[in-house]
């Protein structure tokens, strides 16, 4: 009755690479899973768990640990979602690939997480150009045990679902806040910048960019410039955006958007390196001050 799961993954074309999405929800076939899968997993597991002791936010790292992921193994859904469950009610899915927007915005919007099945190969251990199993189990599964980024994601789906009827503009609005929040955000700690974004964890060259690259901005956290800010999906990021804490992010995006997909309509986008009078600017890996004036 239950085929094998699909892998999906980009077309290669002659116009470039072409995104391919699938909504099938699948039982995570953990039995067929090749030493080479979980080889790849310790691989990764073990040098970004290195590379994060001191540079990823204290929640992330705690929560870690409570999941108990160990590079012994791919971790089973199954029992990471019997912790979830207790903790804020979240339960991860299996995926095929990539979602239609509605489609993942649905699922977040019920408190659903849904992680690609399949683990990248070993010649794309340092870079894959799409979501793989470690990205989304590694990267995004720790934050769901924070109860207020839990609420966050939750609350970032229903979003979704409302800016998709909204219209399409709405949509790259809002889609330009997950990518600069939940994949690509630092937070400022006790201790300096920390690294609590998805897309950042996974990743080892951009764990060290982020927050040691002289070349980055790192401004501080602003909803509207956020969703008026484009981004590059191939290079590291021109900008991080930096939130004092996880409450900042539920006070700031509480209110309704509709009055602010209107506002935005009527402005330019900023591109993804500029720098703005206003913009607050971090100094690089200090919890010290920021200067408001647009300097660096
Ligand atoms: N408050 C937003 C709205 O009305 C929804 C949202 C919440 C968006 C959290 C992003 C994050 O559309
Ligand atoms: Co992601």
């Amino acid at each position: 009755m239950n085929a094998e799961p699909r892998r999906v993954e980009h077309l290669q074309t002659d116009k470039g690479n072409v995104p391919v999405y699938t909504t099938t929800v699948v039982e995570q076939p953990w039995g067929s899973y090749t030493r080479d899968d979980h080889a790849t997993w310790a691989t990764l597991f073990k040098r970004q768990r290195d590379l994060l002791t001191h540079r990823a936010c204290r929640e992330f790292l705690a929560n870690q640990q409570r999941f108990g992921m160990t590079p012994d193994a791919i971790p089973k859904f199954d029992e990471l979602n019997r912790v979830l469950k207790q903790a804020t009610g979240w339960q991860l899915v299996g995926v095929e690939g990539l979602l239609p927007e509605l489609t993942f915005f649905e699922h977040l919007a019920n408190r659903r997480f849904p992680v690609t099945w399949w683990i990248r190969r070993p010649e794309q251990i340092d870079y894959i150009c799409e979501p793989d199993l470690f990205h989304d189990l590694f990267g995004h599964v720790p934050l769901l045990l924070e109860p207020l980024f839990a609420d966050y994601m939750q609350a970032y789906g229903a979003g979704g679902v409302k800016a998709h009827g909204v219209g399409p503009e709405a949509l790259v609005n809002l889609t330009r806040l997950y990518w600069y929040t939940v994949e690509f955000g630092l937070i400022r700690q006790d201790d300096g910048l920390r690294i609590y974004g998805s897309g950042i964890v996974s990743s080892k060259g951009e764990s060290i960019h982020s927050l040691e690259s002289p070349s980055p901005n790192r401004l501080g956290f602003d909803l509207m410039r956020i969703m008026r800010t484009r981004y590059r999906i191939d290079t590291y990021q021109k900008t991080y955006f930096v939130i004092e804490g996880f409450g900042q992010l539920m006070r700031a995006t509480e209110p309704d958007f509709t009055p602010h997909y209107a506002a935005l309509a009527a402005q330019e986008s900023i591109p993804a390196g500029a720098v703005l009078a206003g913009d607050q600017v971090y100094q690089r890996g200090t919890g010290e001050g920021w200067s408001s004036d647009g300097d660096v």
